[in-house]
């Protein structure tokens, strides 16, 4: 618990960009990535506004159930998305969400990867490329 950063503790108490994405306008679009259950516990869903004109990202918001890293890591994910290029979107890595917040505990980081793959589905929803399955261990026991 006390190995966590004043910035995941912050990110955690007050998030900013929790829940969905409603305001939409002619030429942006509204894809979704989700990874984990829902309906089981650890699972976290991320919405990305995208601009198809300027393949930009407009807005991004989360929508997370899972331990304080989690929430923090899906704070981090969309501050580091919003008003990138798809293009650029798609090179962020777990270790990029987990140095924003100056860090996370080894056994953590699977939190982060998380956020990497809800992105990772959401990018490929968004280009229409099948997901592909994440055989390698992620950290979770
Ligand atoms: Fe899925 Fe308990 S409901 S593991
Ligand atoms: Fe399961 Fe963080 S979401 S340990």
């Amino acid at each position: 618990m006390w190995d966590y950063t004043d910035k995941v503790m912050e990110y955690f108490q007050n998030p900013h960009n929790q829940g969905t994405i409603t305001d939409l306008e002619e030429g942006e679009k509204v894809v979704t990535g989700e990874v984990g259950s829902i309906a089981c516990g650890d699972a976290l869903r991320l919405h990305l506004k995208i601009d198809e004109a300027t393949q930009t990202i407009k807005d991004a918001r989360f929508q997370t159930f899972g331990c304080a890293s989690a929430i923090a890591s899906s704070e981090a994910l969309t501050e580091l998305l919003i008003g990138k290029k798809v293009e650029d979107a798609m090179q962020l890595t777990n270790r990029q969400i987990a140095d924003y917040l100056g860090g996370l505990p080894e056994e953590k980081m699977h939190c982060s990867v998380m956020g990497q793959e809800a992105l990772e589905a959401a990018i490929h929803t968004y280009k229409g490329i099948p997901i592909e399955v994440h055989e390698e261990d992620d950290g979770r026991l």
